[in-house]
């Protein structure tokens, strides 16, 4: 089927042109002016609206067994919330603990996706312990398409690896010339530390951000790009929440260190004070690492703009009410995570762009071309060429609306950016030319999805 989209503006890094594009057998394989359809082709007019590429969330959560319970979403749930929200890839983390078997758990996680997502998504591959089998494994799912490992430095003894195992991980790696993402928190001064604060009686959510303070952060940023440098791999530090962590990754870039960032729509809108509310609804702002002092904020939007922040993902990781109340009684429990797949681009664009804290440039990278570029998506994904995948993103900027649990469509009963307004979101989005999404509703086809295949990059 044909697809042919008329008169928008096509808004890639680098370029802004009013053109028309035509798509055929899933790829775009004409943009220019005054282009011409066969009479059985689907057009659409999107005269006023900017056409951006497909949006890539590199750091979710779908499956997820954490904390004694589950994230929410399945690939379904997740993949129409995606969508709905402008973004037609995700790649997953996929996390089996140090006690699973590596290998049986990147079938699992497979599995759960497969036939299952209407959107193109791709993984992560978890690397939680390094036993005698680890290296023959990972070969295995790297030749399998899955070209990135994630390492945890937090989560002792469930998703944590030690240095040595750091040192493992990151020397195979560079071998393999696969990128490594990791969440850089020093796992031994958590622990530490929530156990003084709980010996001190304090057990709310308020808590759970002294527990792992800005410092601690820092110090798994920079003994991560510490272990980079001495190995000569690539790495992408995770979820990065502070002007402390940052400054210990832009230090190890200046040396030359092969470091890469993501900060989270969280720590850039939200602030400490979210998990200090009363009750329940500070449980729901409780994420590791934790939000962090206001005035954090600038600097990560600084340095989102100038692009030595990378890319701004979601670190989507549902829990419901009900969830978050196993802490109720200590902030040790509360599951740490928050949903966001389905705001990100709407608020990134909405507090980022119109609000002029970044250009079209710095958003369309941020939000999907850097992505694919570090993950090996490009230039399949993460741009709107001749010969890319038609992941299309119409996108109306007189659309005003507010985010609410009510109408979303991830699998939670609240919304951590609640009643924020936003100024724009996605009116007509397509998956390999099929329209998923038209006036913001998912008219598509469920199991839509191709698990992308991706060759290690970083040689
Ligand atoms: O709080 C978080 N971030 N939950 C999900 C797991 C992780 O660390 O990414
Ligand atoms: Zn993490
Ligand atoms: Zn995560």
């Amino acid at each position: 089927m044909a697809l042919l989209i008329r008169n928008g503006e096509i808004v890639t890094v680098g370029s802004r042109v009013h053109a028309d594009i035509y798509v055929e057998n899933e790829t775009i394989t004409q943009i220019g002016k005054d282009l011409e359809a066969p009479p059985d082709a689907e057009t659409m007019d999107a005269n006023g609206k900017l056409i951006f590429p497909g949006f890539i969330d590199p750091h979710v959560h779908i499956y997820l067994p954490f904390m004694a319970t589950f994230a929410k979403d399945t690939h379904e749930t997740g993949s129409i919330a995606a969508l709905v929200g402008g973004t037609t890839t995700y790649i997953e983390m996929c996390c089996p603990n140090r006690n699973d078997d590596a290998l049986a758990g990147y079938q699992l996680w497979k599995s759960k996706a497969d036939g299952k997502s209407a959107c193109d998504y791709a993984f992560h591959m978890s690397v939680t312990k390094f036993a005698k089998e680890t290296e023959s494994q990972l070969r295995e799912i790297v030749a399998d398409g899955t070209a990135s490992f994630k390492i945890f430095l937090a989560y002792k003894n469930f998703f944590g690896v030690d240095d040595g195992e750091m040192y493992q991980t990151l020397e195979l790696a560079k071998r393999l010339g696969v990128i490594v993402t990791a969440h850089c928190e020093n796992a031994e001064l958590v622990a530490r530390l929530q156990q003084k604060l709980l010996a001190e009686g304090k057990t709310g959510p308020e808590w759970h951000e002294p527990s792992r303070p800005e410092s601690v952060e820092a110090e798994g940023t920079g003994r991560f790009a510490t272990f980079l440098e001495n190995t000569g791999a690539t790495g992408y530090v995770v979820h990065l929440s502070c002007e402390k962590a940052l400054r210990a990754a832009l230090d190890a870039k200046s040396r030359g260190v092969k470091i890469h960032v993501e900060s989270v729509l969280p720590h850039l809108l939200l602030d400490k004070s979210y998990a200090a509310r009363a009750g329940v609804e500070g449980m729901k702002h409780v994420m590791s690492p934790p939000l962090r002092a206001k005035h954090n904020q600038e600097a990560l939007w600084k340095a989102l703009s100038a692009g030595s922040i990378d890319t701004v993902g979601t670190d989507h990781c549902p829990f419901d009410t009900a969830q978050k109340l196993l802490g109720k009684d200590s902030f040790l429990n509360i599951p740490n995570g928050i949903p966001g797949i389905e705001d990100r681009v709407n608020l990134l664009y909405t507090y980022g762009v119109k609000r002029g804290r970044l250009d079209f440039d710095r958003f369309v990278d941020a939000a999907s071309t850097r992505a694919a570029k570090l993950f090996g998506l490009f230039p399949r994904k993460g741009t709107i060429a001749v010969g890319s995948d038609a992941d299309l993103v119409v996108y109306d900027t007189n659309y005003r609306g507010v985010v609410s649990a009510k109408a979303q469509h991830t699998n939670n009963d609240y919304n951590g950016f609640e009643g924020m307004p936003i100024e724009g979101r996605a009116s007509v989005v397509t998956v390999r030319g099929k329209v998923q999404v038209r006036d913001g509703k998912f008219i598509g086809e469920r199991g839509r999805g191709q698990m992308l295949k991706r060759e290690p990059t970083h040689l």
